[in-house]
């Protein structure tokens, strides 16, 4: 059976973006091969944060992710940082991933202009990533088309590793729904909706309730033409209100294009699409953050879980590059 891996990270408002590009997958998957999830909570330490709010936020998005449809029972989800692999495993990645494959990632030219203090950890972001995926053996990681990049990377190191050292890694490829993939800010539809840019009128958290859903749909910036298109060079602004009904009722932005002749009509549906697919995740939410330590024992469940996996590629990784085994 395939293995599946992604993550996300715990830093500001879990988004449309993250559910339609990714978490859909996430959920559909798990039922179709074997799937691990992962909250990145050590990623989320590249850039400056509260420790009181990283805490919370951590265990609010593994309620939302069940909320949203990842049954622990089926998948494996877990806390990143509850288990000490991945930071080894980066290590050994760091080591066999070049400076040059770094300062080619155009996530981190991103971010580093949009902060005033570059971490190392920003820099080599990706080899943690890489580690994260690696760790389990995986053969398909579900993500949205930002990642693109990421998981090059990824599979570059993966295949570095094996020939300098023997096999020792599974070599992943990504895979990118065909509607979502790139969900782009309501009020600036060039740029890709975003947790930094939460709480926005350009970003629909998850957690918006449905006044505000509509009133940020019915007010996206769209153009000054009048006709229904689907054409994301000419007019991002529909064609991302296409793509979000497309992939909330599971059609394609062009066909969905066919049934509207004026913006506002596509608006009033795309809101009233986004508002009824939330609503059964806010109210799954709303029980599941009542139960704080029901949440923590799932979670530690899931890092038993994923370590029995883990500390075996580690292992393996150890050996192959010639460390000492201290097991004696
Ligand atoms: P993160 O936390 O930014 O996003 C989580 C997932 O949501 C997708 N996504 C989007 N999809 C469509 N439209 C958007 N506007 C949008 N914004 C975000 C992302 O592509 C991602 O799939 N580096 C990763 C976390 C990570 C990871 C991993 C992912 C760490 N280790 C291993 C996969 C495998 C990140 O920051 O995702």
């Amino acid at each position: 059976m395939a293995r599946v891996f992604s993550g996300i990270q715990p830093s500001g408002e879990i988004h449309l973006g993250n559910l339609l590009g990714a978490l859909h997958n996430w959920v559909a998957e798990q039922h179709k091969h074997e799937a691990v999830y992962c909250i990145v909570d050590l990623h989320a330490l590249t850039h400056k944060h509260d420790p009181a709010q990283l805490r919370q936020a951590t265990l609010s998005l593994s309620q939302m992710l069940m909320a949203v449809g990842l049954d622990p029972q089926v998948c494996t989800l877990f806390v990143q940082s509850h288990l000490s692999e991945h930071s080894e495993l980066a290590w050994l990645l760091q080591c066999t991933t070049s400076y040059g494959e770094l300062s080619r990632m155009t996530q981190f030219k991103h971010k580093s202009d949009e902060t005033d203090f570059v971490s190392a950890a920003l820099f080599t972001y990706p080899a943690l990533q890489a580690a994260d995926i690696l760790l389990y053996d995986t053969d398909i990681v579900p993500v949205g088309d930002d990642q693109r990049q990421h998981i090059e990377l990824t599979r570059d190191a993966a295949q570095r590793f094996n020939q300098r050292y023997g096999e020792t890694f599974v070599v992943p490829s990504h895979q990118i729904p065909k509607a979502g993939a790139r969900v782009m800010d309501l009020q600036n539809p060039t740029s890709k909706m975003s947790k930094s840019a939460g709480e926005g009128a350009g970003t629909i958290s998850l957690t918006d309730d449905p006044k505000a859903i509509s009133k940020k749909i019915m007010r996206a910036v769209t153009d000054s033409e009048t006709e229904v298109r689907y054409d994301p060079a000419a007019k991002p602004g529909v064609s991302n209100l296409l793509e979000i009904m497309a992939a909330a009722r599971q059609s394609t932005p062009q066909s969905v294009a066919e049934n509207y002749s004026s913006y506002g009509a596509l608006k009033k549906d795309c809101a009233e699409a986004v508002v009824a697919m939330l609503a059964p995740i806010q109210q799954r939410f709303g029980e599941l953050s009542a139960d704080s330590g029901e949440t923590a024992r799932l979670l530690a469940v899931g890092a038993d879980k994923a370590r029995h996996m883990a500390s075996q590629t580690l292992a393996r990784a150890k050996q192959n590059i010639g460390l000492l085994d201290g097991e004696g």
